[in-house]
């Protein structure tokens, strides 16, 4: 398997073969897993190309979710920043992220496998919201795991998980993050294989990866028709924050094979680069395998990971999608490091200047467009404005 996605250079695979995204993804987990995933994976093939199935999840997004989701010129940003930048206003979908997307698509098949008890992990909430919404859509049972540190600052979301009636199970473990709400749902998964786990982000042991991202994809099969649309041709920059890499991997897919759009993705740079301090994986770690997958995390020789810190709960993690990690080494990506001041910036200037609060992760999104898209006028952008910022405001980020 090892670089099947690079035996062609005129054209690379971008996409998985098998679960394998070149050197990476795979499915590393214990026995009692690997038949379950398996077919999960087999159902999820079959009802990608079952039309009931296809019809069913766009009417859901239409209907429930409020897709197709604006493509919105923000004229003001653009005369700050001196480049014509447009956003893709996934703020705006119902619960108030992406998330949503990848939640219904993967309810239905959880619904058609006969589920009735969904798990999920959350880190700044809006997973744990958006799993919540879809449960309480089908009348499923919902556990929501979360760590202690993010159930503090991200409060409003924990009220939501509780009012749409789930569980919200906290976690103690490590720094009380993103990845120690991975581990407790994994474990849980473990012990009760018959639970569906829900992931929510392109992250963990095949299939979620490939399902995630195929779920995601919508938003950049919107943007380049709705692009088009306005402008008469392709954009010149893709622009999206990442942390376990789902939002991004949504507007990128469409994009992948025209070469002449350029894609750019902010980490959640914490203090820095400084291991310890900051969750830019693609950055500052190394390949290995963790969580499931073989990507790229942050890790020291011996594997071990390292406490990760970021502004934006939805950021702050060691692990990130394995399709990133091909994208990083084919250079067909670029991944930049954003620091929660900048971030902090980004979320000031598009609150000011579009009346748009962007939640703190979509933050770093617009923190690197100021830095990168300065004064090319000539340039037109889309940026992935993953999410809304209510359950920031009372963070005191001003
Ligand atoms: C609004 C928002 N944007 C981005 C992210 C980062 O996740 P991903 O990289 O999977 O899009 C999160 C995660 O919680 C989020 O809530």
């Amino acid at each position: 398997m090892k670089n099947q996605a690079i035996n062609n250079t005129t054209e690379i695979n971008y996409d998985a073969v098998n679960g394998q995204f070149g050197q990476y993804g795979g499915m590393f987990v214990p026995p009692v897993l690997e038949g379950k995933l398996l077919n999960l994976y087999e159902v999820f093939e079959k009802n990608r190309n079952d039309s009931s199935f296809q019809e069913e999840f766009a009417y859901y997004l239409k209907h429930f979710v409020g897709r197709p989701s604006p493509l919105y010129y923000a004229h003001r940003l653009s005369k700050h920043i001196g480049s014509k930048i447009y956003l893709k206003r996934e703020d705006l979908n119902h619960t108030g992220s992406h998330k949503i997307n990848n939640t219904i698509g993967q309810i239905l098949l959880a619904k058609r496998m006969g589920a009735t008890e969904i798990v999920a992990e959350t880190g700044a909430g809006q997973h744990g919201v958006a799993t919540a919404t879809a449960a309480a859509l089908f009348g499923m049972k919902c556990k929501v795991f979360m760590g202690a540190e993010d159930v503090e600052r991200q409060k409003m979301n924990v009220s939501r998980i509780k009012l749409l009636g789930a569980e919200l199970v906290v976690t103690h473990a490590g720094r009380g993050t993103l990845k120690d709400a991975v581990d407790a749902a994994l474990g849980y998964y473990i012990e009760h294989p018959d639970v569906y786990y829900l992931l929510g982000s392109q992250v963990g042991p095949h299939p979620y990866p490939t399902m995630v991202g195929y779920f995601q994809s919508i938003i950049g099969k919107e943007a380049k028709k709705q692009f088009i649309e306005r402008e008469g041709r392709l954009p010149d920059n893709l622009l999206a924050c990442i942390g376990g890499g789902s939002n991004a991997i949504g507007l990128f897919d469409n994009f992948l094979k025209d070469h002449e759009v350029a894609i750019h993705a902010a980490e959640g740079g914490g203090l820095g680069p400084i291991l310890g301090e900051t969750a830019a994986t693609l950055n500052l770690g190394k390949p290995g395998v963790f969580q499931g997958t073989n990507s790229y995390a942050l890790t020291d020789d011996e594997g071990n990971v390292y406490p990760t810190r970021s502004i934006a709960a939805g950021l702050d993690y060691p692990g990130v999608s394995p399709q990133h990690a091909l994208l990083k080494d084919t250079k067909r990506a670029e991944y930049h490091l954003i620091t929660d001041d900048e971030a902090i910036e980004g979320f000031k200037l598009l609150s000011h200047l579009e009346g748009i609060i962007p939640a703190i992760e979509s933050s770093h999104a617009i923190a690197l467009a100021m830095k990168i898209l300065k004064n090319k006028p000539e340039q037109i952008s889309i940026i992935n404005l993953s999410g809304r910022g209510d359950k920031d405001v009372e963070r005191d980020l001003m």
